[in-house]
């Protein structure tokens, strides 16, 4: 079901947590958000093919699907875009994508199915029209993937921020508000070592965004950070080591010959 987020003089911000439906469990939490203004609409990180009947028919209560004026990818991961090619038959939508993933998601598209539908987001982001409103493309490159964008509302202020602010939780929990990031870090700290790239790229995520008026922060997994929480995470992510920083020579040795993988134990 979609919560929604805001919802104002014809401008709308529904998130929805809870349309994963993998009945073995093994597939991780993912949130999917819509954003409509003036009757035309975008899909941002819309997910995989397990997501995409139900948020189908959610989009109906909301906007008519076919019409979809954008979906927005992140990134070119499956739990964010795998479902591509259903939106491209059912709907006229164009996939904004990175440059830097443009010539890679036809490879899971049927052949001619991108033809003209695909436009690339250059690394520097840009500014998109969406009825009577703007949204911003912000760089989040290596934040991340290697060509990686958000997407800003400056109507709502709410940055929608891919896998930046993500924190593992079960979907039950993926729409609870966080206000202080303190007691919510345990969610987060070890996704962001590993998946984030390096300090370097957070710091100057950072330096950009503390400029800007941000009142929530929708991660593409787990709850959203509003008010304080969103000045305390963009301050904690400035200074963690992640990614490359930690690596070292004992994580790159030839592993021993001695235990298969996906052997029975
Ligand atoms: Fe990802
Ligand atoms: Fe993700």
């Amino acid at each position: 079901m979609g919560k929604p987020l805001f919802d104002r003089d014809g401008h709308q911000c529904i998130l929805y947590t809870d349309l994963c439906e993998d009945e073995g469990g093994a597939a991780v939490q993912a949130n999917q958000c819509l954003i409509v203004d003036a009757g035309q609409a975008i899909l941002l990180d819309p997910g995989g093919t397990m997501t995409y009947n139900e948020l189908y028919m959610e989009l109906t209560k909301v906007t008519s699907p076919k019409k979809l004026k954008y979906v927005f990818a992140s990134h070119a991961d499956p739990d964010i875009i795998a479902s591509l090619p259903r939106w491209l038959s059912s709907s006229d939508t164009r996939l904004l994508v990175s440059r830097v993933w443009a010539r890679f998601v036809p490879h899971f598209c049927p052949s001619g199915k991108t033809d003209g539908r695909i436009v690339p987001i250059p690394d520097r982001g840009g500014v998109i029209s969406l009825g009577n409103c703007r949204l911003t493309l912000l760089p989040a490159h290596f934040l991340h993937a290697e060509g990686n964008l958000q997407v800003y509302d400056p109507t709502s202020r709410i940055l929608f921020s891919g896998d930046l602010g993500a924190s593992l939780l079960p979907a039950a929990r993926a729409a609870d508000i966080v206000e202080d990031l303190g007691p919510h870090l345990q969610y987060m700290t070890d996704f962001h070592r590993r998946y984030m790239t390096s300090n370097r790229a957070c710091r100057l995520w950072a330096n950009m965004v503390r400029k800007m008026q941000i009142e929530m922060l929708v991660p593409q997994h787990g709850a959203p950070l509003v008010g304080k929480a969103v000045d305390q995470f963009i301050e904690w992510i400035a200074e963690l080591n992640c990614g490359i920083d930690l690596m070292t020579e004992a994580d790159y040795q030839v592993p021993p010959d001695d235990k298969l993988l996906g052997a029975p134990a």
